[in-house]
């Protein structure tokens, strides 16, 4: 069975059918956000599947989501073509990454960055792993108490075919008490960190949970 996770029934009616009422907002642009340290190498293959490093090997653990949502220039419109790359810590918030210097157990299931390619409504779609939170010794901010961590994210960059890379991070609603408080998020606006967090909907059966995040380039 091809693994590679195809549109349509996991484009669940809830995201396409709340995208109507929630796209005014959403058509303010993502703020942007720099690439960090674990940015791939090179480009990832083409597969939005990260729950599984070969076609029929072990699943990566973690809590499984199915992360949609489309891409949508500034009008609203639909940015179809675009190239989508993911990158993230598996559960245990570890990279699979030679910048990755602290040496806790890494899952050897869990793929780690995936591409995929939005389709003519600009929607595109990922199997994947809720990150695990990590810390960032010598990053904290005395001054304001801060704990040096960063709260669960995902990070991505999309490719329009015509136009410039646009790069940035998204968190998870689930972690709204973690995320004000981490290193990149707490500097932001809190109209800014609404557009930089995905709703997470539980699955139910259990089936992926369903993450939504619209990506205003
Ligand atoms: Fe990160």
């Amino acid at each position: 069975m091809k693994r590679r996770v195809f549109l349509g029934n996991l484009l669940v009616a809830g995201s396409v059918a709340g995208a109507s009422s929630a796209l005014a907002e959403q058509c303010l642009k993502v703020p942007a956000s720099g690439a960090g340290p674990m940015k791939p190498l090179q480009k990832p293959l083409w597969e939005n599947d990260l729950t599984r490093t070969s076609e029929d090997g072990p699943q990566a653990a973690g809590m499984r989501i199915t992360l949609s949502g489309r891409v949508l220039n500034a009008a609203c419109e639909p940015v179809a073509g675009a190239e989508v790359v993911i990158w993230q810590a598996c559960v245990n918030g570890m990279y699979n990454h030679p910048n990755e210097h602290r040496n806790d157990w890494r899952d050897p299931n869990f793929r780690y960055e995936g591409r995929t390619v939005t389709d003519e409504q600009g929607r595109y779609v990922f199997l994947t792993i809720v990150p695990g939170s990590y810390p960032v010794p010598g990053k904290s901010d005395p001054g304001l108490g801060l704990v040096s961590f960063r709260a669960p994210h995902i990070h991505f960059t999309v490719t329009p075919s015509e136009g410039e890379p646009f790069t940035s991070q998204m968190f998870f609603d689930l972690f709204d008490d973690m995320n004000k408080f981490d290193l990149v998020l707490y500097k932001r606006t809190l109209q800014e960190q609404k557009l930089l967090t995905a709703s997470v909907i539980d699955g139910g059966d259990g089936e992926p949970a369903q993450c939504q995040f619209d990506i205003v380039v």
